[in-house]
């Protein structure tokens, strides 16, 4: 279905072309003041430069053809020379019911023919999942359903971090605890014994600890390393502990991801792009793009406009041992072979801009990627405290990111414990979902690029911005549709203001789904979602739907709140929060 602003954009065009102007002058867009009139054309003004006519004279012109459509109530030119349009009521109502009848409920499909890859989520193994992680899981998770929602094909890909020192770390230290486990003696034979078995608990209890030994402790950071280099190799990896960990290690990030309505339908770590470190280093240097420095080996990638200082990528370190950059790159190499995306993004912290830069310069100049294909890094900012400083346990710690999700959906449950409509065997479960709405649209609100403060009580607020008052706004829905038999409800027009107030908003839906996707910016089907619920209440308040007499008017109203209700829920699908059916 085409966007409303497609179709004005087409006609004004015409009656751009048919006065003998530039067709490409008729470009629509939704109006900046909304009470003035619903659409703007901006098109006189260049017209008036090419013309040599005042641009007031030009929009004349073209708003006395436009006058002749049907579909538009009223076309006038506005001083100095915009041209303000209004929608007729009978093609609004229209559109509505072409809306209701459209399998993609009117999400534009501006994505579609697509392939795309984006790789969110990479969590570090050994390490415990932290709210660092959230952001990248949240963010990552909406861009997914949105293109997938405008028509892309999307392959979400965790990225796993199981490839660095961190998982070495923590095989030393368990060896140095456990001196006497199986899995360390030299005889130790993964077919026929078994590894001591780990949890999450102990891992996240001893990576901090080994990490600051190995800062102390000269002889077990070489411990670790050694662990590292091996695992590298190959040797201890499957079956043994580093397997252990592993196995873990994905458990307790599926149990978390799993409550956050967060998925993947990749599970490759940086360890899966090993095999193709070989190929990486031949066609780097079949390019001629190696040059060594200290020993290593690095490609240069410095450009002549660059305005900020490029270092070379470190492919090779010294000692022969390969790092992120070269794990990103040799992925490249996967992801071309297995899927020729056109386009991937990541999303990941924003301090990490540079390290992204440099391994797509380097992808596109060893033609690891085709030049058209489009590598994009979305960095996002960070969840503060209300200090705002980065949010910190009580103890100044790390927040486990279990333990935040804990602590939201307690926050919930007991918001909704004065609740009638949640009954006791349902709580766990809508207290759960109304948590992760109200972080989940407290993150997506903020653009993603910014920063912002972890506020949970504004979170979890029935009124605001917020994901709550937006599931609240469902089960409102839910209770009036309860009551009546909406199977034959149908739009035959439209009565009252903010009535058509809300049908605008849904129909706006269209423009707010092409401008997050074309800029990746999940924020504007937030604000898309606030803007209709907001709306709606206004026309719930204006109107006693129930006491209706006059059965068009019913019927139309009936309709409305319907779509109203599926139109809210896809934006909310397209956040990833689930909504409730009472709250
Ligand atoms: N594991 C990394 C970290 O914790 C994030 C991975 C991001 N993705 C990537 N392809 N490098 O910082």
């Amino acid at each position: 279905m085409k966007r409303i602003t497609e179709i004005l954009s087409e006609k004004v065009s015409k009656a751009f072309a048919e006065c003998g102007y530039d067709e490409k002058l008729g470009t629509v867009s939704v109006s900046d003041r909304l009470d003035l009139c619903q659409f703007q054309c901006n098109g006189a003004f260049a017209g008036a430069k090419l013309y040599k006519k005042a641009p007031v004279m030009i929009a004349g012109d073209v708003c006395d053809v436009l006058a002749k459509d049907s579909a538009i109530a009223k076309a006038e030119p506005a001083a100095p020379g915009f041209i303000n349009i209004v929608l007729d009521d009978a093609y609004l109502a229209d559109m509505l019911r072409q809306t209701a009848q459209d399998k993609n409920l009117g999400v534009p499909q501006t994505g579609e023919g697509c392939k795309v890859i984006i790789d969110y989520g990479g969590p570090n193994v050994a390490k415990p999942l932290h709210i660092g992680h959230l952001r990248s899981a949240i963010i990552g998770e909406s861009l997914k359903r949105l293109a997938r929602a405008c028509g892309s094909k999307v392959y979400a890909d965790i990225h796993m971090g199981d490839w660095g020192l961190q998982i070495g770390l923590v095989i030393a230290e368990l060896a140095s605890r456990h001196p006497d486990w199986r899995c360390f003696a030299p005889d130790f034979d993964p077919e026929k014994d078994s590894v001591e078995p780990l949890d999450a608990d102990m891992l996240s209890e001893i990576y901090p600890f080994a990490s600051k030994r190995s800062k102390e402790d000269e002889n077990f950071a070489a411990a670790a390393h050694q662990a590292t280099f091996e695992l590298q190799n190959g040797r201890a990896a499957d079956g043994g502990v580093g397997g252990e960990i592993m196995r873990v290690s994905v458990a307790d990030r599926k149990a978390n991801y799993d409550k956050l309505n967060v998925s993947f339908d990749l599970w490759y770590g940086e360890s899966d792009a090993d095999k193709f470190i070989p190929e990486l280093m031949r066609r780097l240097e079949e390019k001629k793009l190696l040059r060594e420095s200290d020993g290593a080996m690095v490609v240069d990638v410095a450009a002549e406009d660059d305005k900020a200082p490029m270092p070379p990528v470190i492919v090779r370190k010294s000692d022969n041992s390969s790092i992120y950059a070269t794990t990103d790159l040799a992925t490249l190499i996967q992801r071309e072979r297995d899927f020729a995306p056109q386009k991937i993004w990541y999303v990941v912290d924003k301090r990490q801009g540079l390290h992204f830069e440099q391994v797509f310069r380097c992808a596109k100049k060893a033609g690891i990627v085709p030049e058209q294909t489009e590598l994009e890094f979305l960095g996002f900012g960070t969840m503060n405290g209300q200090d705002g400083k980065p949010y910190k346990t009580r103890d100044g710690g790390v927040m486990r990111l279990s333990e935040l999700l804990e602590t939201v959906t307690n926050a919930a449950e007991q918001k909704l414990e004065a609740s009638a409509f949640v009954s006791g065997s349902e709580r766990g479960e809508t207290a759960r979902r109304v948590g992760m709405a109200a972080i989940k649209f407290g993150d997506l609100i903020n653009h993603r690029a910014k920063d912002y403060i972890f506020d949970l009580d504004k979170f979890l607020s029935f009124e605001g911005k917020t994901g709550t008052y937006l599931l609240y706004t469902v089960t409102r829905i839910n209770s009036i549709l309860k009551k009546i038999d909406s199977s034959q409800a149908a739009t035959k027009g439209i009565y009252g203001d903010s009535e058509r107030e809300l049908v605008l908003a849904l129909l706006l839906s269209g423009e707010a789904f092409a401008n997050a996707l074309e800029e990746k910016a999940p924020n504007y089907v937030c604000e898309s979602a606030y803007r209709i619920a907001t709306v709606f209440s206004r026309f719930y308040h204006d109107n006693h739907i129930l006491n209706e007499q006059d059965e068009d008017k019913k019927s139309s109203w009936i309709a409305l709140i319907k779509l109203t209700k599926a139109v809210l829920e896809k934006h909310l699908e397209i956040l990833g929060i689930e909504t409730v059916e009472a709250m």
